[in-house]
C-alpha cells in the first residue's frame, strides 16, 4: 500500500478540526475530487506543496495577488511597518496613502471606508444604499457572487454554484425575499422588475465582468443600461469590483467600459494578500457613513497599518509603466494556448489578466449557459495539469488568474501542460 502524502495526512487531520477540512469551501477539492494540496511556500508565478511538489500557480490567492507570491516590495513593506505595531484602532497615516491610491486610480470613488474583506464591503454598501433611498429591496445577478452576507447568498456564484448550493441554509426567507434576482446580460429582465417595483429597488449590484460562474463579459451598453434605468427608478449602481478592481485596468471594469457607479467594491488586491475590502463613491452617498452620517459601520482591524501598507506596495508594483500591457499580452498568449489545446472542447474567455475556461460550447452569456458545463471534464482536465505541475481553481466556475511574475516561460509551460491534459481528456466528453 501506498504511503499517505503529506497533504493527505494533514487534510485527514484538517477533517477533525474544521468543517470538510478547510477554512473556505471550493479549497476542499469538493468539486474536482480528491485531495487538496496544502500548500507551504510562494515565490512569484510559483507555489510549493507539503510533498515538495512545484505548480505554476493560477489561483494566487483567488486573485489577490497580482504582483504574484512572497513580492519583496510587498512582504519588505509588511516587515518594515509590522515592527512598529501591527495595529492600533486609531488612525495612521498608511490609511491614508492607500485610500491617496485608490482614489486617484478609480474614477467612481470620491471618498471610501476600509474593511476587512470583500464580504464586508459589499454588505456594508447594500446598508448605505438602502439608507440613502429609504427602499429595502435590491437587484442582483444570477450566478454573481458577493461574498457571504445573508442577501448576498442568493443564487450566487462561486462556492455556492460549486456545491450546488443555490442558496444557502441559515438565511431567513424574509432576507432572501428582499433581493431580487435577474439573468446576467439580461437588461429586459431589469427593466420588467423596475415595473414591478418601480419604488421599492435601494440598487442594482453586480460584478461588471462575472468572474464567479467563470468568467462572463458584459455585452455592449450592458452596464451603461443599467446604470441608466436604476437612475430613472431612483436607485442606485453598486459595482462589485472586488476581484476587478486594479485587475482588469488600473481603474478597475469602470475604467474599462467607461461607465460609473455610485458606488463600489473593492478587495483582494489592495490588500496586497492581506486582509482589507473597501467601499467607496459618491461623496454625497459615503458620507451618509457613520460617524458623519446615521449608517453604522466599524472594525476592529479595519485600516490596519500592516494590511495598508502591503495594499500600497501591490499598487505601486502595478502603477510602474507598462504592467498592465505585459499583463494582457501574456493572459492573451495563455489564452489563445489554452483555447488551441482545448478546441472544440471548451470556450476560452478572456478579460485582461482573467482567464475563464468553460467546458460548454459557447456562446456563455449568463449562468443558466454556465449551467451546461461538463464538470467531470474540468476535473479530469484540472488533475491531468495539477500532475504536469500547473494549478488551477478546483472549480469550473472560478477563474484563472495570471500575475505579474508569469513569465512567457511560465506560459509556454502551461500551455505545454494543458495540450497533455487535453490528451486525458479523450472519451470524458464526445
Ligand atoms: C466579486 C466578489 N465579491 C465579493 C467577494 C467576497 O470577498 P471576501 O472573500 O474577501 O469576503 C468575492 C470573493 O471571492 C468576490 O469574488
Amino acid at each position: 500500500m501506498n504511503r499517505p502524502s503529506r497533504s493527505q495526512a494533514l487534510f485527514e487531520q484538517a477533517q477533525r478540526f474544521f468543517p470538510g477540512g478547510v477554512n473556505s469551501p471550493v479549497r476542499s477539492f469538493a468539486a474536482v475530487g480528491g485531495t487538496p494540496r496544502f500548500l507551504v511556500r510562494g515565490q512569484g508565478a510559483r507555489v510549493y506543496d507539503a510533498d515538495g511538489r512545484e505548480y505554476v500557480d493560477y489561483v494566487g490567492s483567488w486573485g489577490a495577488l497580482i504582483a504574484g507570491h512572497a513580492h519583496p516590495a510587498i512582504v519588505d513593506a509588511i516587515e518594515r511597518t509590522a515592527r512598529n505595531g501591527t495595529s492600533f484602532g486609531a488612525p495612521h497615516p498608511a490609511e491614508l496613502a492607500l485610500a491617496e491610491r485608490i482614489l486617484r486610480a478609480m474614477p467612481g470613488i470620491e471618498m471610501l471606508r476600509f474593511v476587512n474583506s470583500g464580504t464586508e464591503a459589499v454588505m456594508s454598501a447594500i446598508r448605505v444604499a438602502r439608507a440613502w433611498t429609504g427602499r429595502d429591496l435590491i437587484l442582483k445577478f444570477d450566478g454573481c457572487y458577493h461574498g457571504h452576507a445573508d442577501g448576498m447568498l442568493v443564487r450566487s456564484g462561486s462556492g455556492a454554484l460549486t456545491l450546488g448550493i443555490p442558496s444557502s441554509g441559515g438565511v431567513p426567507r424574509a432576507t432572501a425575499a428582499l433581493t431580487l434576482v435577474a439573468p446576467y446580460n439580461d437588461v429586459e429582465a431589469v427593466h420588467r422588475l423596475f415595473a414591478r417595483h418601480p419604488d421599492d429597488i435601494a440598487c442594482v449590484v453586480l460584478e461588471p465582468v462575472a468572474a464567479n460562474m467563470g468568467l462572463i463579459l458584459p455585452q455592449p451598453d450592458f452596464l451603461a443600461s443599467l446604470v441608466e434605468v436604476a437612475r430613472r427608478h431612483g436607485a442606485l449602481v453598486i459595482f462589485d469590483e472586488v476581484i476587478t478592481g486594479f485587475r482588469v485596468a488600473p481603474g478597475g471594469a469602470q475604467g474599462r467600459y467607461g461607465v460609473r457607479p455610485d458606488l463600489t467594491c473593492l478587495g483582494k488586491i489592495i490588500g496586497g494578500g492581506l486582509p482589507v475590502g473597501a467601499f467607496g463613491g459618491r461623496a454625497d452617498v459615503m458620507q451618509r457613513v457613520a460617524p458623519l452620517g446615521d449608517v453604522y459601520q466599524a472594525g476592529t482591524l479595519s485600516g490596519n497599518p500592516v494590511a495598508m501598507a502591503a495594499g500600497a506596495a501591490q499598487l505601486d508594483v502595478l502603477a510602474q509603466p507598462g504592467v498592465y500591457e505585459r499583463l494582457e499580452e501574456r493572459s492573451a498568449l495563455l489564452a489563445t494556448g489554452l483555447g488551441e489545446a482545448l478546441a472544440g472542447r471548451a470556450t476560452i474567455a478572456r478579460c485582461g489578466s482573467l482567464i475563464g475556461i468553460c467546458f460548454a460550447d459557447g456562446p456563455i452569456e449568463n449562468a443558466d449557459d454556465v449551467r451546461r458545463t461538463d464538470a467531470a471534464a474540468y476535473a479530469t482536465f484540472f488533475h491531468a495539469l495539477l500532475d504536469e505541475g500547473v494549478a488551477l481553481a478546483p472549480s469550473p466556475y472560478e477563474v484563472a488568474f495570471v500575475s505579474c511574475a508569469h513569465s512567457p516561460d511560465d506560459v509556454r509551460f502551461t500551455v505545454k501542460a494543458a495540450a497533455a491534459a487535453a490528451a486525458r481528456l479523450s472519451g470524458a466528453r464526445r
